[in-house]
């Protein structure tokens, strides 16, 4: 599953790009995980060429879009709020439109346009290629509607417009959808099947953004380490191609590697990776090239066997502690981050006490932990009661946050006295005189500026830290400036 983006960039608008003889404004909002925010990017590109130029100003917009998330029941809620404040926008600009794109366009369809009398227009995470005819329909006076799910669709022929950009990291979608079917998930309903987009178009996009100055980017996927290309189509008909068809696939290690070798320099992460897909081969493929980032996101959602089972997580917590073993073995220094969900139906304290105890083991570099979030049609929904009441659940996830916060200070600490090198993204949100970036694990490293510049790989002595930032002195540019 994606990993979501932090809170407080959510409903971050897209910055405005000017495209000469384009007379009507789009504003447009994103919610939940990075493939959302890169979607917009593409959506953004998409109505560029129908005369759309991005505004930050809601009071300014001729169209809204909102691109939503569905993953847990907040998320929905949020968009519902802003549909209100979008709503009373609307009475002093009668002809602005409004659509709803993503997730929850996805699962709820044309219902939204009853509940919600301000939506004009519903569109599906699969086409949005198709929003120049919506547009059309809407500007007609009609309501609009496409939740078609694709076989194919990857956008891998759109170049995203990087609008919300520092100019050195973008993200690089990989895949669409997820076959995985974990009983609480809602994405493989709102994202249809998985498939992959072209490799040789990845590599084109790669070397387009090194050629425009980036430094950094993220291939992106629900579940990138099940990447598969044979030619095009689904993942799960791959059975069914040609012999020809299977000689010549390109799976996600094998991807890496083109991406690394294309370009040398720049830096290379991924997310999300998922324990029952990740191979040992993407293990070696990440220690065998430097600009591949010793990262890894590895959501595990319980540490109790039963509780996995249940959620149809497809390994147990033995398999998962030897790809942790595995993973600290190839790359001895690679960050490891989870995903946690509290208080699914039927979670016990023992449960719960295997989950902080699988903790323990890994003790995690970051953590993203929710509570369980009872999403309609999935099959957990249908299979049990939700049945952890509020405050139980709230005070497992406290108890499990608290652990993380503990395990990050110390993954932290274990920075201190080492020579990093270090991206510079952009300024320190502390302080105008220092430079914020990351190393290869992911983990924020500010220092002094001195003459160093946005975009800039730099060699830090790290100095200090707070629980989840380190504090150095620049000592020179990497090798690899
Ligand atoms: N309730 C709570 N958390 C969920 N996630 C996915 N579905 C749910 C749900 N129904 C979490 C998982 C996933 C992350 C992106 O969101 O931990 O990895
Ligand atoms: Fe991730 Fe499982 Fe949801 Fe797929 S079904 S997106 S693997 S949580």
């Amino acid at each position: 599953m994606e990993k979501i983006i932090e809170e407080k960039k959510q409903g971050t608008t897209i910055k405005p790009i000017q495209k000469s003889g384009n007379t009507r404004k789009l504003y447009i909002e994103s919610y939940g995980c990075q493939m959302n925010f890169s979607d917009s990017e593409i959506v953004a590109s998409i109505l560029s060429k129908e005369g759309f130029n991005t505004t930050s100003s809601l009071e300014d917009a001729d169209l809204v879009l909102v691109n939503t998330c569905s993953i847990r029941e907040k998320a929905e809620l949020t968009v519902r709020k802003r549909l209100e404040k979008f709503n009373a926008v609307k009475k002093t600009r009668p002809h602005m439109k409004v659509g709803v794109l993503g997730c929850m366009a996805e699962r709820l369809k044309s219902q939204l346009l009853e509940e919600e009398k301000i939506v004009d227009m519903v569109v599906g995470p699969d086409a949005y290629k198709d929003l120049p005819n919506l547009v059309k329909e809407v500007d007609d006076g009609r309501n609009a509607v496409n939740v078609i799910l694709s076989k194919e669709e990857t956008y891998g022929d759109i170049a995203p417009v990087r609008l919300n950009s520092n100019g050195v990291t973008a993200f690089v979608s990989i895949t669409r959808g997820c076959d995985n079917m974990c009983t609480f998930c809602v994405v493989p309903f709102t994202r249809g099947r998985e498939r992959s987009r072209d490799p040789q178009s990845i590599v084109e996009e790669v070397n387009d953004l090194w050629n425009r100055g980036f430094k950094e980017i993220t291939l992106l996927g629900q579940n990138v380490d099940s990447y598969l290309w044979y030619g095009g189509g689904l993942k799960k008909d791959f059975k069914d191609s040609t012999e020809i068809q299977k000689a010549t696939a390109v799976n996600f290690s094998q991807l890496l590697a083109m991406v690394a070798e294309a370009q040398p320099k720049l830096r290379i992460r991924f997310s999300t990776s998922n324990p029952q897909d990740m191979t040992m081969d993407v293990i070696e493929t990440m220690a065998h090239y430097n600009n591949i980032c010793n990262y890894i996101h590895l959501p595990v959602q319980s540490g109790s066997d039963r509780i996995l089972k249940a959620m149809n997580r497809l390994h147990t917590r033995d398999e998962y502690f030897k790809l942790i073993d595995n993973i600290r073995k190839i790359i001895p220094d690679c960050a490891i981050s989870q995903d946690i969900i509290t208080g699914f139906p039927t979670e016990t304290e023992q449960d719960h006490q295997d989950t902080l105890s699988l903790m323990d083991y890994v003790k995690y570099d970051f953590g993203f932990m929710f509570a369980y979030s009872e999403r309609p049609g999935t099959m957990a929904a249908r299979k049990f009661e939700d049945d952890i009441p509020h405050e139980i659940k709230k005070r497992r996830l406290s108890e499990i946050i608290e652990k993380q916060l503990a395990h990050s200070l110390y993954r932290t600490q274990l920075h201190i006295g080492k020579i990093e090198e270090v991206l510079i993204e952009g300024v320190s949100k502390k302080s105008d005189t220092q430079w914020r970036g990351r190393n290869s694990q992911n983990t924020v490293v500010v220092f002094p500026k001195e003459n160093y510049k946005v975009g800039d790989f730099v060699m830090v002595q790290i100095d200090s830290c707070t629980s989840a930032t380190l504090i150095g002195t620049a000592l020179d540019y990497s090798e690899n400036n």
